[in-house]
């Protein structure tokens, strides 16, 4: 009896130039303009292809404070910087982030069908509703959408945008040049949507591309994120700090989404993963307390704020309680807001170490390069995730990644040691959607 193939690992890189902590940037091998060279960008594209990498990824956010961490403060715009890694590279998969809460579906259609023609069929679009609530100010509202209207938008803004992506069946352009027929005008369609939040006549001015549609990633953690994702999303990135939670979030999601009549593993979730590796344990212990104890209590305080609208924690006693937030708004990063108080009143945490807890990236993954493939594996096979997005930044942290752990990886049989597919959705496993405009049954895989 054949064996069903072993399921595999998904690796996903962000490109986080100078670091969205406030320590990255000041190490000796990163160039100070990381985040607005585009030779940085190509140069660790190309890296994360060498070693396999199913995809690299671009966060985004439209609204900074003088206190934001470096990358956030001064970086290219994804949709630019991934055209640019389009050209530059013909393997990995190219994921952009872009809010549904401050754009056009009509422009977001366009940006990445065109981006999934440049690439030969490797785009993806997260889709995100914005975190920050001063982000309304640069777009000529005074305060942010609530957060369940941001959802609500958020839904009605993917189905136009995948509405748009089927304008044009697949064979709709004959271009005959002998018979004079470019087009053949029955199988162009507009969209004619007329919704709450959107009306949009179609149809875009653009065919259907090697995988179809761009695949849709998702970034949110409350039951709305959750919601979203489960009727949208193919990729998450996931907002989870430990095993435990990342198991919790799986299996939920995965459940939301077969509630809905979808194929569960029709979803890869993807928590971000920033592990420190050294040869030996000992050495990657030594190097986690150092790394700590050099992180400036101040900075701390900003990136736990980050999650509470950058509220300024810097005003409260250190050593004193985690401060009684529940007059704030918590319309910003809800979820993970949420998450904080509730588990720093539980735990009765003081303010430092709720900081210390939950500031930046957080996940134990400390050791040697064979404690971090096994860490790995554990919570891939734990069903706590189908992969990670590695945070790349420090050059010297990526090399130990590539050349050390993604081998022990291909040794276990998880991960790929050559590419099988051309497109983003042959790497993830799934399926080119059906031509919503094609009454024949939904059309083969991908490649
Ligand atoms: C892991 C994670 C990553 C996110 N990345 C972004 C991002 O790059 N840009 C952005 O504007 N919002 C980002 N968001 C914000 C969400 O889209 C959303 O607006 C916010 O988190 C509130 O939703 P939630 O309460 O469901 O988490 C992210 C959220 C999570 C959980």
């Amino acid at each position: 009896m054949t064996q069903p193939p072993r399921r595999q690992l998904k690796l996903g890189a962000i490109l986080a130039g100078v670091g969205t902590d406030h320590a990255s940037w000041r190490d000796p091998d990163l160039a100070g303009d990381a985040s607005i060279d585009i030779n940085w960008y190509i140069e660790n594209a190309r890296l994360a292809e060498a070693a396999k990498f199913d995809l690299v990824f671009i966060v985004d956010s439209p609204f900074i404070t003088p206190d934001t961490a470096p990358h956030f403060l001064n970086r290219l715009e994804p949709l630019t910087l991934l055209s640019a890694l389009a050209v530059t590279t013909s393997r990995i998969g190219l994921v952009g982030t872009l809010t549904t809460s401050y754009w056009e579906p009509y422009n977001v259609a366009r940006q990445f069908g065109s981006l999934d023609h440049i690439s030969g069929g490797r785009a993806g679009w997260n889709v995100v509703t914005t975190g920050l609530e001063g982000a309304s100010r640069n777009y000529g509202r005074e305060e942010h959408y609530e957060h369940g209207e941001r959802y609500e938008r958020a839904g009605e803004f993917v189905e136009v945008v995948q509405g748009l992506w089927d304008s044009y069946e697949d064979d709709a352009f004959p271009r005959d040049k002998a018979a004079g027929v470019f087009l053949d005008k029955t199988k162009q369609h507009a969209l004619d949507h007329k919704g709450k939040f959107y009306s949009v006549a179609g149809p875009l001015a653009l065919s259907r591309s090697p995988q179809g549609q761009p695949v849709i990633f998702q970034a949110g953690v409350s039951g709305a994120g959750r919601d979203l994702g489960a009727h949208i999303a193919e990729g998450v990135f996931a907002g989870v700090d430990t095993f435990e939670e990342g198991q919790e979030y799986y299996a939920d999601l995965k459940a939301r989404a077969v509630e809905l009549g979808r194929n569960p593993d029709h979803i890869s979730v993807l928590p971000g993963l920033a592990p420190i590796i050294a040869d030996t344990d000992e050495e990657a212990r030594a190097l986690a307390e150092a790394q700590a104890g050099k992180r400036e209590i101040d900075k701390l305080l900003v990136e736990l704020g980050r999650a509470f609208n950058y509220h300024d924690f810097r005003q409260y006693p250190l050593d004193g309680p985690f401060p009684d937030v529940s007059n704030l708004s918590l319309n910003s990063y809800k979820g993970r807001a949420e998450r904080i108080v509730r588990i720093a009143a539980a735990e009765k945490l003081t303010l430092r170490e709720t900081a210390e807890r939950f500031a930046g990236w957080k996940f134990d993954f400390v050791g040697s390069p064979q404690t971090i493939a096994d860490e790995i594996e554990r919570w891939f096979e734990g069903r706590a995730c189908d992969g990670f997005i590695l945070r790349v930044t420090r050059p010297g942290d990526f090399a130990l990644f590539r050349e050390k752990v993604v081998p022990l990886l291909q040794a276990k049989g998880l991960f790929r040691t050559e590419y099988e597919h051309d497109t983003l959705r042959g790497h993830l496993g799934l399926p080119v959607p059906e031509h919503r405009w094609r009454k024949a049954p939904a059309l083969a895989a991908a490649e």
